[in-house]
């Protein structure tokens, strides 16, 4: 139990690390919670400032969670466990204790944790992400439908992840609630990059 609780603790202040922020504080460039869609998430970073710094909030974002859930992982922690710690992970890039508990949507963290726990459906979600990105320029439509099939890719692939899969799923829906109306509105922006300045 003490090991589960730890990589829980672990998971969730890990989790409260948002890259963006940091990245762009390094890079000398606005945060990007205050421009764009506001999101501190790869997408965000891609329309304002390009693919090397999106890459390099991605590469972050999705590492994070990783030791808390490998850890666990390795010591022969149950399913349930994983799926706990992964949570946190998830909850802690969502509502991170360090940003006031205002943080992103926990795509990118969920495809780090989702690396671990179940490695077909990371790499399954993250390919049909890329698709629908680059066929409808949407990031938001990508992360909804790729969340969406990633419990299906799971049933398929690794089951007895199902329920956590489901969890990590509904969770990146939920933190979608502002693109999903923008969509309905038709004023969802594009993945393309903005011209500087707006
Ligand atoms: O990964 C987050 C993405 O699905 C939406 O981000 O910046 O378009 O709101 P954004």
């Amino acid at each position: 139990l003490g090991s589960v609780v730890l990589s829980t603790l672990v998971g969730y202040l890990s989790g409260s690390c948002l890259a963006a922020p940091w990245i762009c504080r390094w890079a000398g460039v606005a945060d990007p919670r205050s421009r764009g869609s506001c999101n501190p998430g790869f997408s965000n970073m891609l329309r304002l400032y390009g693919i090397r710094l999106a890459l390099m909030t991605l590469v972050l974002d999705a590492a994070k969670g990783v030791p808390a859930v490998l850890s666990l992982k390795l010591l022969g922690g149950p399913v349930w466990a994983q799926g706990i710690a992964g949570a946190a992970v998830l909850l802690g890039h969502s509502y991170p204790v360090w940003h006031r508990f205002r943080g992103g949507k926990s795509v990118a963290s969920a495809f780090g944790v989702l690396l671990v726990l179940a490695p077909a459906v990371a790499l399954g979600s993250a390919a049909l992400w890329s698709l629908l990105a680059w066929r409808l320029k949407t990031a938001a439509m990508a992360s909804l439908a790729s969340a969406m099939a990633a419990p299906l890719l799971c049933l398929w692939w690794t089951p007895r992840y199902i329920v956590v899969v489901g969890g990590f799923s509904l969770l990146i829906v939920a933190r979608h609630w502002l693109n999903i109306r923008r969509m309905g509105r038709g004023t969802e922006p594009s993945l393309r990059r903005q011209r500087p300045g707006r």
